[in-house]
């Protein structure tokens, strides 16, 4: 098998993880990285021995040397840099949210159809082992139905900044950034239903920026399950972990996580977690299948926040 070749856009904070994964994985390659700040990327480059280097990410698309790009840039950037990559036929992992809005990820999922890449989003909870366990157990039936989940997609005592809180860039707030993660755990762990029912209540409460900092969901999903999501930054007290997720069913109650407040030094968001995401993204590429979570599934988490915006817009009656 020759190896992946992959390049890498964006050089901030989630780009060690993506770096350190294509590293590890013995059928994948690090090629190139792109970003329009020079610092950041010859920074990134010399860390991880990447070997090319431009500011310029349109200059990877037509690149014979690029078989596969990870996007990690602000987020009303992923499906204009998605959809050249694919239309070049490259394979994309693009970070979470997918897009900045759901018309975003219709032209991705569209574009990714066309294409003989690979489209994948990067909900990378699915890969932890904590996760995955929960996932068995539900598939098991060891909980019976599921009745009701309870997830958090919130940050106590900390929010984002720059571009975060930049409606044009990001495209929403913590309900985008946050939230999502917690939306993806729980289809996930249901088995990947379809969101029939939206009802949000979105607000700005400890903030002085244009996005959502507190946002609280109920979904219906197409199986019968209703999920209560919440979403934040700058909450002073954590309910439960990025991810975290509460499963109610007819035979039992389970939690991916019972620690409501880390201890000192715990570390939830780990290497292993992006590496088994990464490799996911090689193998299905190898076996000649659709990576997931895929355009499809990053869209439906997208459709859930759209309707979740549109429903907090709407008079309360
Ligand atoms: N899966 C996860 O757990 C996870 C964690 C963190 C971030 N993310 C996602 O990864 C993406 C990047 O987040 P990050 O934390 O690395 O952000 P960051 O701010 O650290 O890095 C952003 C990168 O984009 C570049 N950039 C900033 N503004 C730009 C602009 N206007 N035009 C072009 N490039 C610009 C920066 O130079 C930098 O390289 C986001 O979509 C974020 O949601 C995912």
């Amino acid at each position: 098998m020759t190896a992946l070749r992959v390049a890498l856009v964006g050089s901030g904070w989630i780009m060690d993880f993506h770096a350190r994964a294509v590293r590890e994985h013995p059928g994948a390659e690090l090629v190139a990285a792109a970003n329009w700040r020079e610092p950041s990327l010859r920074a990134l480059a010399e860390r991880h021995a990447i070997p090319r280097v431009t500011t310029d990410w349109r200059g990877l698309v037509t690149d014979p040397e690029v078989d596969a790009v990870v996007i990690g840039t602000p987020n009303a950037l992923h499906a204009p840099q998605a959809i050249a990559f694919l239309e070049a036929g490259k394979h994309v992992l693009v970070e979470k949210p997918m897009a900045s809005t759901l018309a975003g990820a219709d032209a991705m999922v569209a574009a990714a159809r066309r294409s003989r890449g690979w489209l994948m989003v990067g909900h990378c909870w699915r890969f932890h082992p904590d996760v995955r366990a929960l996932r068995a157990r539900v598939e098991a039936g060891e909980l019976g139905e599921i009745v009701k989940t309870r997830s958090y997609g919130v940050h106590a005592r900390w929010g984002p900044s720059g571009w975060f809180t930049d409606p044009e860039l990001a495209g929403g707030g913590a309900l985008l950034d946050m939230g999502v993660h917690a939306i993806d755990t729980t289809r996930y762990l249901l088995g990947d239903p379809a969101p029939v029912r939206v009802c949000a209540a979105v607000g700005t409460r400890y903030g002085s920026y244009a996005v959502d900092d507190d946002a609280v969901l109920l979904v219906g999903w197409s199986g019968g399950a209703n999920s209560v999501v919440e979403s934040g930054w700058w909450q002073p007290h954590l309910a439960g972990l990025e991810a975290d997720t509460e499963l109610y069913g007819t035979g039992g109650y389970a939690r991916v996580w019972d620690l409501t407040e880390p201890p000192p030094g715990y570390q939830h968001c780990t290497q292993p977690m992006y590496s088994a995401q990464l490799a996911e993204l090689v193998e299905a590429v190898a076996a000649g299948r659709q990576p997931r979570p895929g355009g499809e599934d990053g869209r439906v988490v997208l459709e859930v926040v759209d309707r979740a915006y549109a429903s907090a817009a709407r008079p309360a009656g």
